[in-house]
C-alpha cells in the first residue's frame, strides 16, 4: 500500500547555516543514540542491537555513514523526516521503539548538528540491520502511519512564554532530546505514551518498563520528587547518587552514557523544569511520614518478629542500618526513596534479587556494588522482605507478593 511520504518542515534558513561539530556530538550523548543503536562497541552505532517489544523483537539500524548499510546516503532532510516523523527516505515506517516521538521536538540547529556530526565524525560500519524479528502481520509497516496520524504530536516544542529560559531550556530537553518520558510516562492501549508536552499530570507520572519500575518524576511526596531539591536532582543525573537514593536497573546506562554528560546549566536547568511539575493524580501511591521512628524502636527492643523484618536485619542492615537511612552517597537510605515507594515495585524486586553496581562517574569516579539475593531467599521470602521495607519507617506502599517476585526472577 503506497502513502505519500511526508516532508518535514525546515526553516530555509537552515541551509544557509554552518553546523557546529563539537555541539553535534553532545547532542547525539544527550539524545544517547548509542544506547539502542550501537551492540557492540568496536562498531559504534552500527545498530543490531536487539529490542525486545510485545511485538516480537526490533533490530535498531546502522546509522553510521556507509552508503550501503548505514545513513552514508541521507540527505539531511531525509534524516529530520526520520528523526521527527518515523519515516525512511523510501517511505517505510519506523516502529515507535525509536523514540521519534520525543524526537519531533528537537530544534532544526541542534539536528543539524548531529546529522553533520554522525556523517564526518562517525566511522562507516558495513553491517546490514537485521528485520526478522518480528512475524507477519504484525511485520506490515503501514499501520504505523494510522498510529502516527492517532498519536505523533508533529509540533516542534512550543516554548511557555510566560516562564523562564532556563525552565523552558529544562522542558526543551525532557521533553525532547533527553526522551525521558519514553521510560517515565505511562503508555496506553497501543502502547502510545498517554502525554507527551507536559500538558497534563500523566506526563513523566511513572511507568513500568521490563525489569524495572521507572519513578514517577512529579511532584508527589511519596513517589515522586516533592522532597527532592534541585541540587539533589542535578547531583543524581550527573553522578547517580544522590543523599536520598542511588539509580539502579536501565537508570544505570542513562547517567553512565547520557546524563552524567550534561553540562552545569542543562543538568539544573532540567531540574528547575521537573521540580515545576505538578503532583500526578494520588490514587493507589505511596505515602511517606517522615520522622517516623517506631520500626527503629521495635527492632532495638528486640520487638520486630515478622519475616521480613528478620531477612533485614540479616542481610540488609549492615549496609542499610537499621534505622533504614543508609549511609549518605554509600549506601542509599531506603527511607522516604521513591524508587522504593513505587507504585510498582518492579525495581525494588530486582534490586533485591540482581544487586546492582553503580556508574563510576567523573563526578564519583567510585562504582559501589550491592549484592544480588535471589540464590538465599526464595519469592515468598522476597515478596516478605520487600513489603517489610515498603511499611517501615514511616513509608507506606503497597505490599509486594510471591507472584510479582517469581515474575522478575524468570526475567
Ligand atoms: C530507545 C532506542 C533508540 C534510541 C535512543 C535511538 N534510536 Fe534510532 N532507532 C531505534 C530503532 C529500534 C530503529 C529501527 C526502527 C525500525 O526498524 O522500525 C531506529 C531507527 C533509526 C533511524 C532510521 C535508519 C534507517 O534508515 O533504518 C535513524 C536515522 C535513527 N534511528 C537515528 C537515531 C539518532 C540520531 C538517535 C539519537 C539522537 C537515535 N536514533 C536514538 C531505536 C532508537
Ligand atoms: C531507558 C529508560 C529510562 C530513561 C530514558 C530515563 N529513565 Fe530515569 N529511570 C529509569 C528506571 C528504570 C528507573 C528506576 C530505577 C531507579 O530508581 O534508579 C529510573 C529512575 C529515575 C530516577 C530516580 C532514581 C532513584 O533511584 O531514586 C530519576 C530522578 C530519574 N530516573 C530521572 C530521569 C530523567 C530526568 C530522565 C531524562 C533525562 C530519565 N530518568 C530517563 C529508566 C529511564
Ligand atoms: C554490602 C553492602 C550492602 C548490603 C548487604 C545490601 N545493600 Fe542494598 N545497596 C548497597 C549499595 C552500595 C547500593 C547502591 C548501588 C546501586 O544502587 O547500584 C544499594 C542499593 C540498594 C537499593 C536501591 C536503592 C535506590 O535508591 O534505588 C535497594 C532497594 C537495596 N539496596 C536494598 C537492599 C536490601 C533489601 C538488602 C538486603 C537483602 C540490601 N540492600 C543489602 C549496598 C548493600
Amino acid at each position: 500500500m503506497a502513502l505519500p511520504t511526508p516532508q518535514p518542515e525546515l526553516a530555509p534558513a537552515i541551509a544557509k547555516r554552518q553546523p557546529d561539530i563539537a555541539h553535534g556530538q553532545y547532542v547525539a550523548v544527550l539524545g544517547d543514540c548509542a544506547a539502542c543503536h550501537t551492540a557492540a562497541q568496536a562498531e559504534k552505532l552500527a545498530g543490531g542491537a536487539p529490542f525486545p517489544t510485545p511485538l516480537g523483537t526490533i533490530y535498531a539500524s546502522n546509522i553510521t555513514p556507509d552508503a550501503e548499510t548505514g545513513i552514508g546516503r541521507y540527505s539531511f532532510t531525509d534524516f529530520v523526516r526520520a528523526m521527527r516523523l518515523g519515516v525512511k527516505p523510501d517511505g517505510t515506517r519506523l516502529y515507535p521503539a525509536m523514540p521519534y516521538t520525543a524526537y519531533a521536538k528537537v530544534s532544526d540547529e541542534d539536528l543539524h548538528d548531529l546529522f553533520t556530526y554522525l556523517q564526518h565524525e562517525v566511522l562507516p560500519v558495513r553491517r546490514v540491520t537485521r528485520t526478522d524479528g518480528i512475524s507477519w502481520p504484525l511485520s506490515m509497516r503501514w499501520p504505523l502511519a494510522l498510529w502516527n496520524a492517532a498519536f505523533l504530536d508533529k509540533h516542534g516544542f512550543i516554548p511557555d512564554t510566560s516562564k523562564s529560559d532556563e525552565w523552558n531550556r529544562g522542558a526543551y530537553l525532557v521533553q525532547g532530546l533527553e526522551h525521558c518520558g519514553t521510560c517515565h510516562t505511562p503508555r496506553g492501549f497501543a502502547l502510545q505514551e498517554k502525554n507527551v508536552d507536559g500538558s497534563t499530570t500523566l506526563f513523566l507520572a511513572g511507568s513500568v518498563l521490563d525489569g524495572g519500575s521507572p519513578i514517577n518524576l512529579r511532584g508527589n511526596d511519596g513517589d515522586g520528587l516533592a522532597r527532592w531539591s534541585t541540587d539533589d536532582i542535578v547531583q543524581i543525573l550527573t553522578t547517580g547518587r544522590n543523599a536520598h537514593s542511588a539509580v539502579s536497573g536501565s537508570m544505570t546506562e542513562v547517567v553512565a552514557d547520557s546524563t552524567q554528560y550534561l553540562t552545569h546549566g542543562d543538568a539544573a536547568a532540567i531540574a528547575t523544569y521537573l521540580k515545576s511539575l505538578s503532583p500526578a493524580p494520588e490514587t493507589g501511591r505511596a505515602t511517606f511520614t517522615p520522622g517516623d521512628e517506631a520500626t527503629l524502636r521495635t527492632i532495638k527492643a528486640g520487638g520486630e518478629q515478622s519475616v521480613g523484618g528478620r531477612i533485614f536485619m540479616d542481610s540488609c542492615a549492615a549496609c542499610h542500618r537499621l534505622s533504614g537511612s543508609g549511609e549518605k552517597l554509600i549506601f542509599p537510605g531506603l527511607t522516604g526513596n521513591p524508587s522504593v515507594l513505587s507504585q510498582d515495585p518492579s525495581s525494588l524486586i530486582a534490586v533485591i534479587l540482581n544487586g546492582n553496581r553503580l556508574p563510576s562517574t567523573a563526578g564519583a569516579p567510585s562504582d559501589l556494588a550491592m549484592p544480588g539475593f535471589a540464590w538465599r531467599y526464595d519469592d515468598k521470602a522476597v515478596a516478605e522482605l520487600a513489603s517489610f521495607i515498603r511499611s517501615s519507617w514511616g513509608n507506606h506502599a503497597s505490599a509486594v507478593t510471591p507472584a510479582e517476585v517469581a515474575a522478575l526472577r524468570r526475567h
